[in-house]
């Protein structure tokens, strides 16, 4: 007997207005840890290689993803980074035992090498200060060295070292991860709250203009989570522009239904996020809004066996090299689409990160660059995701997961670009088992019509790329039509989906 078809329905309109999409929330980052730096974006006898050693076909993939940020140089590389150890004559750069990640750091590439490297595939730099070893006095001299025009002693340093114009980095990390054991000079929250305070205080007085981000718990499993937030904010909340979050995703279970639904964890960890920043604001009686950065976020958990058995204390090794698999992509998928649905709160967000670690491009060395499945949803958001998030008014059929009930088989997400005369639903069937039979409403949207609907779908949930091709690639979907105000489509059964209409 025929089982009937799986329906929801989306209602569009540009009345639901939930905010701009800043740009920034497809961010992503560049540590200094593994094979990110050393091995990825450089790598000097490489037959692309520039004259600063920097990847010719790794900027090039860079730039097709249009990054709009890069948290640079850490992560946890940071809270113990001497930032002068970085800048010079190349010759005079110490190689130091690198102990968050007990690896060898050269020095080959700093922070201007790396301005120079973000400028050319077109991202800003946020950059983070030290406030594991160091503190209020590093940081305000390398916020000196970078955007002071010139006439003081770490301004007129960087004009020593070639580098005549401030760089002017905007966004600058009060530290990373301050509440984890794992981090070199970890601190509670009282501690790290004035130190903060006081760092981002002395920061200002350099440049008025930039932006800070006050540290936020490592996850929203830290047992000190929220109270972290409440805590630290009281000090911060008057210097800082955002806190910060970090999140990632495994699926260790091989629980697949499970592991798609975890975007609801995300949801709910944004809201509480929220909800602390306004409880501060309350309680200080401050008419300012605090806004989110989201600068780790990821599915990370492949390579978690592979790293233990790494021996320390080599230049770029293997770390953190997940490979990941085409249902990595739809959780990646639905956690942009948690990001741009929240577009009034998060004005930043970091995939973590970028090349070779936990990334969507990855290396071979003197070899290829080639694309993860991950990749792909994170292009497609970044490429078409700009302009006003509207909130969808979806009617799905839900299920019941191992952790979560009552997850929606349809996750979406609408940005409508008013200038560009576009409008793009964004959608993952999280049904392992049968396509979504969807319907939108778009009657008020006159004179829009269909111009593509790219799917991202394999019936191999494990399948994965490689340099040698990929088996999770998106291709067009002919079937889908947009007729008298209505989209009606398939999504297939486990898919991300990009619907675009033009006027
Ligand atoms: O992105 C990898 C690591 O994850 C970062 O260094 C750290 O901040 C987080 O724990």
């Amino acid at each position: 007997m025929a089982t009937d078809v799986l329906k929801a329905t989306l209602i569009v309109d540009k009345a639901f207005v939930i905010a701009e999409v800043d740009k920034r929330i497809y961010g992503s980052f560049i540590e200094h840890l593994g094979r990110a730096v050393y091995g990825g974006i450089y790598e000097p006898g490489h037959a692309t290689a520039d004259a600063l050693g920097f990847r010719g076909d790794v900027k090039a993939l860079v730039q097709e993803l249009q990054v709009p940020i890069i948290r640079y140089p850490g992560g946890n590389f940071v809270s113990g980074y001497n930032w002068e150890d970085g800048v010079g004559p190349l010759e005079s750069r110490p190689r130091r035992l690198e102990l968050a990640w007990r690896t060898v750091e050269p020095n080959e590439v700093g922070t201007n090498e790396f301005a120079q490297w973000a400028k050319e595939v077109g991202s800003e730099v946020m950059m983070a200060v030290n406030l594991g070893t160091r503190g209020v006095d590093a940081a305000r001299n390398l916020l000196e060295y970078c955007n002071h025009p010139g006439g003081s002693y770490w301004s007129d340093l960087r004009r020593s070292h070639g580098v005549e114009q401030p760089h002017k980095f905007k966004t600058w990390c009060l530290g990373n991860e301050m509440d984890g054991p794992w981090q070199i000079g970890q601190k509670t929250a009282a501690e790290y709250g004035r130190l903060a305070y006081e760092t981002g205080k002395a920061m200002r007085l350099v440049d008025p203009d930039i932006e800070l981000v006050s540290c936020g718990s490592s996850s929203s499993a830290m047992p000190t989570f929220p109270e972290w937030e409440a805590v630290t904010l009281e000090h911060t909340y008057d210097v800082a522009d955002y806190v910060s979050l970090h999140q990632y995703y495994g699926n260790r279970d091989n629980d697949s239904a499970n592991f798609l639904a975890r975007s609801m964890d995300l949801e709910h960890f944004i809201k509480t996020v929220t909800a602390t920043c306004d409880y501060i604001k309350a309680k200080k009686r401050s008419k300012k809004k605090m806004y989110l950065s989201f600068d780790e976020w990821n599915v990370w958990y492949h390579s978690n066996d592979a790293d233990t058995k790494i021996e320390p204390w080599s230049v770029g090794p293997p770390q953190l090299e997940d490979h990941y698999n085409f249902e990595d992509a739809l959780l990646v998928g639905s956690m942009l689409i948690t990001f741009i649905r929240h577009a009034d709160r998060v004005k930043m967000a970091c995939l973590a990160q970028l090349v070779n670690v936990i990334a969507p491009i990855m290396t071979e060395a003197g070899g290829a660059a080639w694309k993860q499945t991950i990749f792909y949803p994170y292009m497609h958001a970044s490429v078409y995701g700009r302009g006003v998030s509207l909130q969808p008014v979806v009617n799905s059929p839900k299920y019941d997961a191992q952790d979560y009930t009552d997850v929606p088989y349809l996750d979406s997400a609408i940005v409508y670009n008013e200038e560009a005369g576009e409008l793009t639903i964004f959608a993952v069937n999280r049904n392992l088992e049968e396509g979504l039979q969807l319907s939108c409403d778009v009657r008020g949207f006159t004179g829009y019509s269909l111009l593509e609907h790219i799917v991202l779908q394999h019936d191999d949930l494990k399948a994965v790329n490689s340099a040698r091709g990929e088996q999770v690639k998106p291709r067009l979907l002919d079937a889908t039509a947009c007729k008298d105000g209505y989209v009606e489509t398939l999504l297939p059964k486990a898919s991300w989906n990009v619907i675009r209409l033009k006027k």
